[in-house]
């Protein structure tokens, strides 16, 4: 059994897609075609959203452009470290105001699905995907001159899988399946909630 099944203490048959995904920091630092980065928006593009109003919004530039010097310039220094190596930057956004004008205050909840769906389609393609809150929002904004209608949600860097020896000793001890909470530290049925929740806080 692969080790991530273990590390996560994975005992119900989900699919291999969901239960393979992890984060890596260990990439080769090559280039990626366009084409082979269409696939993974196009699972982003599939999420569910309130009425279908879609907000979420993917801003990217490849590694070697004058775009990746500018998304890359507002990570912190840890997260350029690994990210250096990357392949395809991530500006992730949310849009308030939907192609209606109905604002579903689901913004965020949305792009946090069409975010999952890309991770899935990076995984399996074996160039997956990294989530980061590592950088400067305020700049992000800035540089895009983002006005009222977009959160800036989170950055994302895509790469190819590499050589754990790229790595610096701190991160190659990380660079593996982490745990998750049980089951039943995530839900309860609804008769018992009061207890659980008073417990939790
Ligand atoms: C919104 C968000 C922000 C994150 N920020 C960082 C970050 O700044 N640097 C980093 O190395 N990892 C970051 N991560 C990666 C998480 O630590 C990682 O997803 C989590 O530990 C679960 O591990 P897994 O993705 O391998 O399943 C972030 C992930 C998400 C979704």
């Amino acid at each position: 059994m692969k080790e991530i099944y273990t590390a996560r203490n994975i005992q119900y048959d989900i699919s291999p897609l969901i239960a393979e995904r992890w984060s890596p920091r260990a990439f080769t630092g090559e280039k990626i075609k366009q084409e082979a980065l269409l696939p993974i928006l196009e699972a982003a593009r599939l999420a569910p959203s309130n009425g279908n109003s879609q907000p979420w919004r993917f801003i990217y530039a490849h590694r070697e452009t004058d775009e990746w010097d500018l998304l890359f310039e507002l990570l912190v220094p840890s997260n350029q470290e690994w990210v250096k190596n990357a392949s395809v930057l991530f500006l992730i956004l949310s849009r308030r105001i939907d192609d209606q004008g109905r604002d579903t205050g689901n913004q965020s909840f949305d792009t946090g699905a069409a975010w999952g769906f890309m991770t899935l389609e990076a995984s399996r393609r074996n160039t997956p995907l990294h989530g980061m809150a590592g950088f400067d929002y305020e700049r992000a904004k800035a540089k895009f001159q983002l006005g009222d209608n977009y959160k800036v949600e989170a950055m994302a860097a895509l790469g190819v899988c590499g050589n754990i020896e790229n790595l610096s000793e701190k991160l190659r001890a990380r660079e593996k399946p982490n745990s998750r909470k049980s089951i039943d530290e995530i839900s309860i049925e609804a008769k018992q909630a009061s207890q659980w929740l008073a417990c939790d806080s």
